[in-house]
């Protein structure tokens, strides 16, 4: 009886134990993956469109930088933000970019030069304005 009430709790211990190891190691939902480079990609859109916005009226160009930042730490991520499994569902991603690796990552290497070209404090763009 006493054996059978052990056994019962190391079989419950069992269960909960692999849950929690479950949780903890569960992949992340891919529509929550496609949301946040989407969210991420919009507030890209609305940091370059602010950034226009400055240059356009000849404002601080020192204003940009937190925004350029901003778009550095999220394009840092952003390999990563296109596993397999998000392909499809609310995304308008293109195949091409599980099929053609090295197109994606040279637009990825070219955003990312780009973006480093803009936050230093002697850029021409900058000094235009
Ligand atoms: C300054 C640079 C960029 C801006 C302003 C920008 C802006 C945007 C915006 C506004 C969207 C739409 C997000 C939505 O669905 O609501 C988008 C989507 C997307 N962009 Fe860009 N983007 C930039 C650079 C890049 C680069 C370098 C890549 C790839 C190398 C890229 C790949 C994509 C992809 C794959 C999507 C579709 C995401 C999805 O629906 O799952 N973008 N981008």
């Amino acid at each position: 009886m006493a054996f059978a009430f052990r056994l019962r709790i190391a079989a419950a211990a069992a269960i909960i134990g692999a849950a929690t190891w479950g949780t903890a190691f569960a992949q992340p939902d891919p529509a929550q993956i496609i949301r946040e480079r989407r969210e991420g990609l919009r507030a890209v859109g609305q940091h370059m469109e602010a950034i226009v916005a400055i240059v356009q009226s000849r404002g601080d160009a020192r204003s940009a930088v937190p925004r350029v930042e901003a778009m550095q730490a999220f394009f840092t991520t952003f390999p990563g933000r296109f596993p397999a499994n998000t392909q499809t569902g609310e995304t308008r991603a293109l195949p091409a970019i599980w099929t053609d690796a090295a197109g994606f990552t040279a637009a990825y290497n070219g955003s990312v030069a780009a973006l480093g070209n803009l936050d230093t404090s002697d850029n021409p763009l900058l000094r235009l304005i």
